[in-house]
């Protein structure tokens, strides 16, 4: 039985824990597009002789991480302003604690939803929200103002239109959006998109023991700057009355701009978006079985991403490819399984589109006879992804929809 105890996550008012217990994270890669004067808070002038509006969108105040950008048209220019409805998702703990198996690809996602107001919550706390979407057509222009995003393409093609310029997207990629980053998601015309959405409360992206103290990715990370993938030139759309969502800590306000917010003639600095394939991601391995460290992709506040990519076995001659049986001291672990065969799961019901929730203090691993199925094996073609957070999940409703009750018996075999 679930506790009656509920958490309102509407409004995302889950909790007021601050953002000061971050992870190190870095993303300071200067890049530049489209056109930007020589010095900064200078004279800027569109061919009509009028000024482009500059805007600074920087992190934490402005100590950190920034990004100049040339507006047509003011970017603060809203003709009105409206609290905007969703649909109510509440967490419920996880309580009695147990494993968790979600099969997606069962979601009710209905026939018609966006990767903005599609969301169907699965798990979250006061750190990160992790929704899954079935989407099908454009969604609004839309930002988030309380942390990034980290959208995970499992399939599916779109185009991502940002305030910075436009990224195509594909099955495998991770999307970064900046908080503040206004955006919308373009399905390919008749494409079905399928994504996991990972909302932060505060900032993500590459672990910091990957990159130089100037922010220049080291040689033993498992990707580098010439994996990111970020706007290639500026988006110009000229258009009036221009509504976009922005969520914030009481929820959703819907804007009406006077012009459109793609009108940025440049940009520059080390605040943007930018996608990663899983595909470029590097995977480490040795002579025994690797720690789920090696594996990591991203940090953000309280949670790390992870991406388990194909790649050799541990090639010691006694070793033994399957992972032993882990307990999650401090944290709890989601699994997204996305492609290929999950060798060590062979039994447990898992499936391409399956999330597991692995609790702290529930010990789990392998099925029965996958070690000893595992011995002598040189490859693995699994792909999945991983997202591990420092404080407890709660379960949201899309979980508890599409779960498979069965799941927490199978290491015994004997359901109750
Ligand atoms: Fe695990």
């Amino acid at each position: 039985m679930l506790s009656e105890q509920c958490v309102p996550i509407i409004g995302r008012d889950v909790d007021a824990r601050s953002t000061d217990e971050r992870q190190e994270v870095a993303m300071s890669h200067y890049r530049a597009v489209g056109d930007v004067p020589h010095k900064r808070h200078t004279q800027f002038r569109r061919p009509d002789g009028g000024l482009y509006a500059e805007e600074l969108m920087g992190q934490e105040g402005f100590s950190s991480e920034s990004a100049l950008l040339y507006h047509r048209h003011l970017p603060t220019a809203i003709v009105s302003a409206a609290a905007y409805e969703e649909s109510s998702q509440v967490l419920q703990p996880n309580y009695p604690l147990l494993p968790r198996h979600v099969r997606s690809h069962k979601l009710d996602t209905g026939l018609t939803a966006d990767a903005v107001t599609g969301r169907h919550l699965l798990f979250g706390n006061g750190d990160v929200l992790l929704s899954y979407v079935v989407a099908t057509g454009p969604s609004p222009l839309y930002r988030n103002g309380i942390g990034d995003e980290l959208v995970y393409v499992e399939s599916g093609n779109a185009v991502v239109e940002t305030v910075f310029g436009a990224m195509t997207v594909s099955s495998g990629d991770y999307v970064v959006l900046p908080t503040s980053t206004t955006y919308r998601v373009v399905p390919e015309m008749g494409e079905v998109l399928r994504l996991l959405v990972v909302e932060a409360r505060g900032h993500l992206g590459p672990p910091a023991r990957y990159l130089s103290k100037r922010g220049q990715f080291l040689e033993h990370a498992p990707f580098c700057e010439r994996d990111l993938r970020g706007p290639g030139e500026p988006l110009l759309v000229e258009d009036e009355d221009v509504e976009v969502l922005v969520r914030h800590g009481q929820g959703l306000t819907k804007y009406v701009y006077a012009h459109h917010p793609f009108d940025v003639v440049g940009w520059d600095g080390g605040q943007y978006p930018y996608v990663l394939s899983i595909h470029d991601f590097e995977p480490i391995t040795g002579r025994v079985h690797q720690p789920p460290t090696v594996h990591q992709t991203f940090a953000g506040p309280n949670f790390v991403v992870c991406s388990f990519v194909p790649r050799v076995f541990d090639y010691h001659p006694q070793a033994i490819p399957t992972p032993y049986n882990h307990a999650n001291v401090d944290s709890d672990e989601v699994l997204f399984y996305v492609g290929g065969d999950f060798m060590s799961r062979k039994g447990a019901g898992i499936e391409h589109g399956s999330l597991t929730l692995h609790p702290s203090g529930f010990t789990h691993g392998p099925q029965p006879g996958s070690v000893e199925a595992s011995i002598g094996k040189a490859s693995t073609d699994e792909l999945a992804v991983m997202v591990d957070t420092f404080r407890p999940l709660d379960i949201g409703p899309a979980a508890f929809e599409a779960e498979d009750d069965d799941y927490p018996w199978t290491w015994s075999g004997r359901r109750q």
